[in-house]
């Protein structure tokens, strides 16, 4: 029971700390919230000024919390500052939410810190101007760090002869830019390439999509990424498999050529076995080694591997995989070797071929003889033809005498 009320006591002064009614100091939140957009493609500045009561206060130095729900997490953040201004990136396609307090801690409040029983809050709704509906499907990969590529899915009811643009904006850039290197098929804009070292790692890239038509402007979509979690990793070029001793096979390959740190990589081995009943047994081994030993290895089995790669989550949030690499076999596979075998196909490719060529002659002589005879026997047949119709005419002659 003691410790209970001990608990109590022990909350409120916490409680108390936070707010302003314990010596009867109050504080009101700040005024005239604005959010302005400089052009930044979603990064938005929130200014405030500080409460007219507090404006005399000196002897106390004035703190500011500011909130605003965080569209990409769902959630809301808090910050704390002492200037009248706060940059934050957000997504121009949601509501932007903000909430400002006043915290004050100094000899005014007898050193505890105070903040404002309630807030100023702004919500500004995204602007339902522009027809159609944003692109979707809007995917940026960074090839194997070298260059970055944008593609976007085309909505299915946009008109022939709308434009599509694509800007982007990082902290690097004055003024957003538009794409140096469209992407097209059939004359309509799909995608972006930013060509070699033109994007920033670690840094938050705005992009925007945008246009027009002749009904109007495109209805505008914002997309906020950070290039380094885009990472797609090149093609591993060559395994290296050998049997080893105690009938073990050892598979071996290299980083792929490129800037990605070697750390970083994680691997996927596909291991395909198949058995001398033809039975195929399919495994995937992941790994963060560049090879494997496998254990008993039969004669009668052929066993087949490719790998591919992908950055691992203590390099960035995310990624995609890379191409799988090229099977290699033990024992060697036919398909090894597919000069040879290729060559030998065009032989029987041609060998067909003349074979064809052979049998539709035939054919069509068959054919030209059969239709030869025919015609032969067709012109006997009408002799035959009126033979009978004499000898039925001869008959119904009979017939009437
Ligand atoms: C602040 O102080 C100035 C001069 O000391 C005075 O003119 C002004 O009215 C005061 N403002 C408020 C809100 O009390
Ligand atoms: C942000 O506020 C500080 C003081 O609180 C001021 O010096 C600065 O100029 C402001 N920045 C902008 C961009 O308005
Ligand atoms: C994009 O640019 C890179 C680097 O200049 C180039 O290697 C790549 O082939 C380009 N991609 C396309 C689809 O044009
Ligand atoms: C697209 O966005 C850019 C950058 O904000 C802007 O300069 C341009 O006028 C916009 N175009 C259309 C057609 O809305």
């Amino acid at each position: 029971m003691a410790n209970t009320s001990w608990l109590i006591v022990m909350l409120l002064s916490i409680t108390c700390r936070e707010s302003m009614h314990c010596n009867g100091f109050t504080v009101d939140p700040p005024v005239d919230v604005v959010i302005s957009d400089v052009g930044q493609l979603g990064r938005l500045q929130i200014s405030w000024s500080p409460p007219a009561s507090q404006v005399n206060v000196t002897e106390c130095s004035q703190l500011y919390q500011l909130e605003y729900f965080d569209t990409y997490i769902d959630s809301w953040s808090a910050i704390r500052t002492a200037k009248m201004n706060y940059t934050a990136q957000f997504d121009l396609m949601k509501d932007v939410r903000v909430r400002v307090y006043t915290l004050l801690r100094g000899p005014c409040t007898n050193g505890i810190l105070i903040k404002s029983s309630s807030y100023t809050e702004l919500v500004q709704n995204p602007p339902s101007t522009g027809v159609g509906t944003p692109v979707q499907d809007f995917v940026c990969v960074y090839h194997n760090m070298k260059y970055v590529e944008c593609n976007w899915g085309r909505s299915p009811k946009l008109s022939a002869n709308s434009q599509q643009h694509l800007y982007f904006w990082h902290r690097e850039l004055d003024q957003t830019e538009e794409c140096p290197k469209y992407l097209k098929a059939s004359g309509t804009r799909f995608g972006c390439n930013f060509t070699e070292n033109s994007l920033p790692e670690f840094t938050d890239i705005n992009f925007c999509v945008n246009g027009s038509s002749p009904e109007g402007p495109l209805k505008p979509a914002f997309i906020s990424l950070q290039i380094q979690n885009q990472v797609k990793p090149g093609t591993t070029e060559k395994l290296h498999l050998r049997k080893v001793p105690e009938a073990q096979l050892e598979l071996r390959w290299d980083n792929p050529a490129g800037k990605v740190p070697a750390h970083c990589l994680e691997w996927e081995v596909e291991h395909n076995q198949e058995g001398p009943d033809g039975k195929i047994a399919l495994q995937q081994i992941l790994t963060d080694q560049k090879s494997l030993t496998l254990p008993s290895i039969h004669d009668t089995q052929i066993n087949c591997f490719r790998v591919r790669s992908k950055l691992s989550k203590y390099c960035a949030n995310k990624g995609f995989w890379s191409g799988w690499s090229p099977a290699t076999c033990q024992p060697e596979k036919r398909e090894k070797a597919p000069k040879p075998e290729q060559s030998r196909d065009i032989v029987h490719v041609y060998v067909f071929i003349a074979f064809a060529i052979i049998a539709i002659l035939v054919l069509s002589l068959c054919v030209g003889a059969v239709l030869k005879m025919r015609s032969l026997r067709d012109v006997k047949k009408p002799d035959a033809l009126l033979a009978n119709v004499f000898a039925r005419n001869s008959v119904l002659t009979v017939m009437d005498a």
